[in-house]
């Protein structure tokens, strides 16, 4: 995969598997899906590496008190990697992950706020922002002593915001660690990053630029974090390389665009379970055309305004009345944090008042399910004609490459501009801005108008890009990033 040799230990606050009770009570893992998961357990496999998360589940804290360090060998379970699972005080972890790193940097990093009331930092915040740096501290001795357990010298790929600062704490603890961090999300913009405070802002810069190697899905949120990091004191930002000089360290920031595994979806969706929850919704949309849209129940997902578009769409183009259903597969997520409970209540009443005004006996043009539906979704993705990818912003977005690989109808994608996938799959998309409900009106009244050899060239089109580009590809970018770095260590050591 790269000429890297180094074993390799992954960190991130969720874990590839969950400890959950089986039917017959006993503790079995359950694989989270998605891309992310699968490259970098691959990854693990090919070098029997390390995975250490924070125990999330009920199940991940009984697992670390079986033994102590938390230490789980998956070779018990078929595959020869190990997790470790920090166990957190939950009090400490409620600051970290709900109000933090959910609470103030996802919102931050997506341009979230509503300015005018919010956000409002305080004494609390302090305090939770104490929580957050402290988490990190313990992710980075554990990361420190772990790979002091390994053959040789190990690397390490640090995932997402919810680990900001470990770079930085893991390079004071072992000043020669290879240390890659990638950022899943966008990243905001130097203006609205100072929305934080001070304490805060210069804290997770200062905190990524720990890494030798910054990776981001696309080039503006790269470019926005260059931009950020360039305005501190002891920083200098070559924009023209892509590499940021600070402490005498150079740190790369680089743009890699992670992709999906073809391969077990087409096997999901072949399989009887599927096929039958296809026929199924196949009966259920009778002569509809079919939008579809696949979320998480999520803020930065633009849900709401997606049912207000396809209002008006309804309002500004008639004759589709009763002809075109809107089915929306939404997964629960976060719901400790007060704004998304809320925001889930918000969109439920957008698609009643919708149904309300144009439904009738025999026609109900949104239909919203809420639950954890991951066979749901694959059947959904062989049928629509539009899926809809509205996101206010969006580091990538996976749904708008998991529908076209498996869609059977050469649906189109409706995309918006602030995805981080709108920079690979836009020139196949009908492009929309996210707040802009005219323009998604006239996008869905596009995608479902659009003639037959186009709608066709679209498909094949974004099929090509998703499957050109492995998830294993992503990994191994990054892996040759560090090994760059590794030799231009040695090189100047030697000399
Ligand atoms: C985003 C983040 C991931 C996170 C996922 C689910 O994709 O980039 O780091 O794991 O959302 O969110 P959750 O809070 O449930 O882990």
């Amino acid at each position: 995969m790269s000429a890297l040799e180094a074993p390799l230990i992954v960190a991130s606050n969720r874990g590839p598997v969950t400890f959950e009770p089986d039917d017959s009570g006993e503790l079995s893992p359950h694989r989270g899906s998605g891309g992310l998961v699968t490259a970098l357990v691959g990854a693990l496999q090919a070098s029997r590496g390390l995975w250490v998360a924070a125990a999330m589940s009920e199940g991940d804290r009984e697992v670390v008190a079986r033994d102590g360090r938390g230490l789980v060998d998956m070779e018990d379970y078929g595959s020869p990697y190990r997790v470790r699972y920090l166990d957190i005080p939950p009090a400490t972890y409620d600051a970290y992950y709900n109000q933090v790193s959910n609470g103030i940097l996802w919102f931050v990093h997506h341009y979230l706020w509503d300015t005018v009331r919010s956000p409002s930092f305080d004494d609390d915040t302090g305090r939770a922002w104490d929580a957050y740096v402290d988490v990190n501290r313990t992710f980075a001795q554990a990361l420190a002593d772990e790979g002091d357990q390994q053959r040789s010298q190990p690397a390490y790929l640090i995932q997402d915001y919810h680990l900001s600062l470990v770079p930085r704490f893991l390079r004071e603890l072992r000043p020669d660690a290879l240390i890659a961090h990638f950022s899943h999300t966008s990243f905001a913009g130097a203006t609205y990053l100072r929305t934080l405070p001070g304490t805060i802002r210069e804290g997770i810069i200062r905190g990524l630029l720990g890494a030798d190697v910054l990776g981001f899905h696309s080039q503006a949120w790269a470019e926005n974090f260059m931009m950020s990091a360039r305005l501190l004191q002891g920083v200098r930002a070559d924009l023209a390389r892509s590499r940021i000089l600070v402490e005498g360290r150079e740190v790369l920031v680089r743009i890699h665009p992670i992709s999906i595994d073809a391969t077990p979806m087409r096997q999901a969706a072949a399989t009887p379970e599927v096929r039958e929850l296809r026929n199924q919704l196949n009966r259920w949309r009778g002569n509809n055309r079919l939008i579809v849209r696949v979320d998480r129940f999520e803020l930065t997902k633009n849900i709401a305004r997606g049912f207000r578009a396809f209002e008006l769409f309804l309002r500004r183009h008639p004759d589709w009345r009763d002809r075109v259903r809107f089915l929306a597969l939404l997964s629960p997520s976060r719901t400790e944090v007060p704004e998304y409970r809320a925001y889930a209540e918000e969109c439920l009443a957008e698609a009643d008042r919708v149904n309300g005004e144009f439904g009738h006996e025999g026609w109900q043009p949104i239909e919203v399910r809420v639950k954890d539906d991951y066979e749901g979704a694959i059947a959904a993705y062989g049928l629509y004609d539009v899926l809809m990818v509205n996101p206010i912003y969006d580091g990538m977005n996976l749904v708008a490459m998991e529908g076209p690989i498996l869609n059977r109808r050469h649906g189109i994608l409706v995309l918006s501009r602030n995805a981080g996938a709108y920079w690979r799959l836009g020139r196949y998309a009908v492009a929309v801005n996210p707040f802009d409900l005219g323009e998604m009106a006239d996008a869905i009244a596009t995608a479902l108008e659009m003639p037959a050899d186009e709608r066709a060239r679209r498909a094949r089109g974004l099929s090509r890009l998703v499957l050109s580009n492995p998830p294993q590809r992503w990994v191994g970018a990054q892996l040759d990033d560090l090994e760059r770095m590794r030799l231009r260590r040695v090189g100047v050591q030697a000399r």
